[in-house]
């Protein structure tokens, strides 16, 4: 699925990322955590192609993106929830969700059915304003934007992030939904462990832009948390 090899990246002269190395599995969940500042969201722009100037390889199912652009990798198949949700607020919810279907491959240009089964609740507001919705509507509504696409990687930011704990099972229980029907690569940078332990397969922590720990979520153990994510 996707291979990221060796991929290096500085904002400037400061390093952000160095020699990272991480792999996704078709209908698993690859978990990035790490502290504030690690470099995981670097990460995700890099792989989303959001960063110029990296060295190191991309790869999607064998298809080097490393220098595709960030339309193109979206075509080739990644979703991408960015940090902080960026749905846009003066637009409706059908219309942000129509920007999402302009990423796709095929010309298909209707909101696909599964999407409105995933979300009802998103649908009865299918007029409103997206900066009219709470904090995990909107997650929602970011989360089915990328959905639109198709993709067979979906990329999420920090999904949890300031959000009630009953749509946070709601994001939970459609990602694993979508990993078991329709075999879907999930990769989510994550902070809070419950979440990571509960529906993830596998971890890399990340600190100083570097991959410091990697293993089954099992293993994720009380001195990794200790030494890599306790503040
Ligand atoms: N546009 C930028 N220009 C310069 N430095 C940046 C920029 N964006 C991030 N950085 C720096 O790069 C490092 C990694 O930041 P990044 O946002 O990737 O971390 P993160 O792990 O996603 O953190 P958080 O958990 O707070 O979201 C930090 O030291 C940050 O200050
Ligand atoms: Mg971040």
């Amino acid at each position: 699925m996707l291979k990221v090899n060796d991929l290096s990246f500085s904002y400037g002269r400061v390093p952000a990322l160095k020699k990272v190395n991480i792999q996704t599995t078709p209908g698993q969940m690859v978990c990035i955590t790490g502290r504030n500042g690690a470099g995981k969201t670097t990460l995700m722009q890099n792989i989303i192609g959001l960063a110029k100037h990296s060295t190191g390889t991309i790869e999607l199912d064998g298809v080097d993106l490393t220098r595709s652009a960030p339309h193109e990798r979206v075509r080739a198949g990644i979703g991408y929830v960015p940090q902080g949700r960026m749905i846009f607020p003066r637009l409706t919810v059908e219309e942000n969700l129509r920007i999402g279907l302009a990423g796709r491959a095929d010309k298909l240009r209707k909101i696909p059915d599964a999407i409105y089964e995933y979300f009802p609740g998103l649908f009865k507001k299918f007029q409103r304003m997206g900066g009219n919705l709470s904090g995990g509507e909107q997650q929602q509504l970011a989360i089915a934007r990328a959905l639109a696409v198709n993709p067979r990687l979906l990329i999420l930011d920090e999904p949890t992030e300031g959000i009630q704990p009953n749509i946070i099972e709601q994001i939970g229980r459609v990602l694993t939904e979508l990993m078991e029907t329709d075999n879907l690569s999930v990769l989510v940078v994550e902070q809070y462990l419950d979440f990571i332990r509960r529906y993830g397969h596998r971890f890399y922590v990340m600190n100083k832009g570097e991959i410091v720990a990697d293993g089954a979520t099992e293993e994720l153990s009380d001195e990794i948390v200790a030494r890599y994510l306790s503040v």
